[in-house]
């Protein structure tokens, strides 16, 4: 068996749980935040860490052409099945390096890093920033969530100080649209004392 990427410990699992839970929230509740920040016309979008699909599957139902990259397979191979959909390129790659994506070099109108970064350490996350950048065209955007608070069990993740993502990234030509920290939509992670931030970056024409 190929090793385990970094990060994505606990998922293949928690898979069938992970489905019911992850497709039980609705793309435009996840992202009320940034709704005016993405595309209005028919865009090129990157979802790294895209989980059972769900936002891939709302981009392409918005008109837009979508690469889903999602290293786990028990996620990947059934959401390609619940989400078939024509304009959904699945591709199985993982940070920090998205080795596969960097072979088609391709750039994308926006990029969504959603609860993904939070489980990379900070010397994946400082190799992964780079890559992540060069994947976002010029006029396009990056925006990314990270989950603050308690740990569930069994995953790796680790407490994300939101400046050390915002100075490397604008030394990379991104600058900071948004930055907003809210709560938990669900009602178990609000009791639990789960957070998040949302970060929007975009890179200049
Ligand atoms: C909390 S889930 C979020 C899924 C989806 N973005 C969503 O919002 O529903 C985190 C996802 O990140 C993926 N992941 C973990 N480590 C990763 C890595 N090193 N590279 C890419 N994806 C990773 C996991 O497999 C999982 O699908």
């Amino acid at each position: 068996m190929p090793p385990q990427v970094s990060g994505t410990e606990g998922y293949a699992a928690e898979a069938d749980s992970l489905f019911v839970r992850y497709e039980s929230i609705p793309s435009d509740e996840a992202h009320a935040a940034v709704l005016h920040l993405l595309p209005r016309t028919p865009a090129r979008v990157l979802d790294i860490g895209a989980g059972t699909g769900r936002d891939a599957a709302w981009f392409a139902r918005l008109g837009h052409r979508v690469v889903a990259v999602e290293p786990t397979d028990a996620l990947r191979l059934r959401a390609m099945q619940l989400h078939a959909s024509p304009a959904i390129d699945w591709i199985d790659d993982s940070l920090p390096e998205l080795a596969v994506l960097a072979t088609r070099d391709e750039s994308f109108d926006l990029v969504m890093l959603t609860a993904v970064f939070m489980h990379l350490d900070e010397t994946e996350r400082r190799r992964a920033l780079p890559n992540i950048a060069a994947r976002v065209a010029r006029g396009g955007m990056l925006i990314m969530t990270l989950r603050h608070g308690p740990v569930p069990q069994g995953r790796r993740m680790f407490e994300i100080d939101p400046e050390s993502i915002i100075v490397p990234a604008r030394l990379l030509g991104l600058n900071l649209e948004l930055h907003r920290r809210g709560s938990s939509l669900t009602a178990e992670n609000r009791a639990a004392g789960v957070t998040w931030t949302t970060l929007a970056f975009s890179k200049p024409r």
